[in-house]
């Protein structure tokens, strides 16, 4: 009698072990990581950027990262100031914890490592060279003035056509100025947005050169007023 208990007792002891053993690892992966502590690409992007820039990078209220134009346009150093400071005055925060953001420098790196390799593509643009992703800064006022001048043609030429009338979104409007920086303006006209149907510089009716997409930002910023930058941010639930 005693000796059945016991085999008894130790058969149900290896059920438990072996019914155990199937979830141990289960646990072990769903362990709780410290929020500072996750490198993983997607959660990361899932968690901080995807309610603005879109599931898998696309077709978000702000530019797709992952536009392979976009990836090639931008270089590592660039991408790690934008996204540890932010782009003041517009609604992209800034990341890192030395800017008062939730990231760590590791996790901003973690980011822009995993953009490169799922979102970049080798030779995006073939043959045509593209203009140079940031805005030329300095221009004196009378280079400035003559810029907003081509540029105000150069929008008509080339962007009245689609963005005219209701059906798109009306670029010259100062109120959707106040919400885009120069550059952002610069990045699209550049690199499109193929998610929403944006073309890159080399539109159908000629490709742009460097200085057209110079003056035509340089247009556009002109555009914006100071009362509409003191609009209200639309509101975006993102963060935390
Ligand atoms: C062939 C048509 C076409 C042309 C030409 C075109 N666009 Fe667009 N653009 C679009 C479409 C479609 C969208 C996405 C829908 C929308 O925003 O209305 C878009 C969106 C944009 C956006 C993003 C708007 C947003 O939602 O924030 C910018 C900026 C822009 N275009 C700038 C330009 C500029 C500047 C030019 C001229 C150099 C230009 N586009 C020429 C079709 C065009
Ligand atoms: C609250 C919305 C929001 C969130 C969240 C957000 N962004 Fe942005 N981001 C924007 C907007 C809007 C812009 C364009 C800003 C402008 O007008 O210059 C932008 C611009 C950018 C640009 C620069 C585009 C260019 O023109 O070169 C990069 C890169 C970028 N974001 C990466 C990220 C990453 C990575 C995350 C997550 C860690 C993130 N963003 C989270 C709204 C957001």
């Amino acid at each position: 009698m005693r000796l059945r208990s016991t085999v008894a007792g130790g058969l149900l002891s290896l059920a438990l072990l072996a019914a155990g053993c199937g979830r141990l690892p289960v646990e072990q992966t769903e362990r709780y990581v410290p929020p500072d502590q996750v490198t993983d690409f997607h959660a990361l992007y899932n968690t901080n950027c995807r309610a603005c820039h879109g599931p898998a990078g696309e077709n978000g209220p702000a530019m797709d990262l992952a536009n392979p134009e976009y990836q090639a346009l931008v270089d590592d150093a660039t991408l790690r100031r934008i996204i540890s400071n932010g782009m003041p005055g517009t609604q992209m925060p800034a990341w890192a914890q030395s800017a008062g953001g939730m990231l760590t420098d590791a996790q901003v790196n973690a980011i822009i490592e995993g953009m490169r390799k799922e979102w970049s593509k080798p030779n995006p643009f073939q043959e045509a060279t593209p203009p140079a992703y940031e805005q030329p800064s300095g221009a004196d006022a009378k280079t400035q003035t003559a810029d907003v001048k081509q540029g105000q043609q150069l929008y008509q030429a080339h962007c009245a056509s689609c963005h005219s009338g209701h059906a798109r979104q009306e670029l010259t409007s100062p109120i959707y100025l106040a919400l885009i920086s120069d550059q952002a303006l610069r990045s699209i006209i550049i690199a499109g947005r193929p998610d929403i149907g944006q073309p890159d510089w080399r539109h159908d009716n000629g490709q742009l050169s460097p200085q057209d997409v110079t003056s035509i930002v340089a247009y556009l910023s002109s555009l914006r007023t100071n009362t509409a930058i003191s609009a209200p941010p639309v509101p975006l639930s993102s963060r935390r």
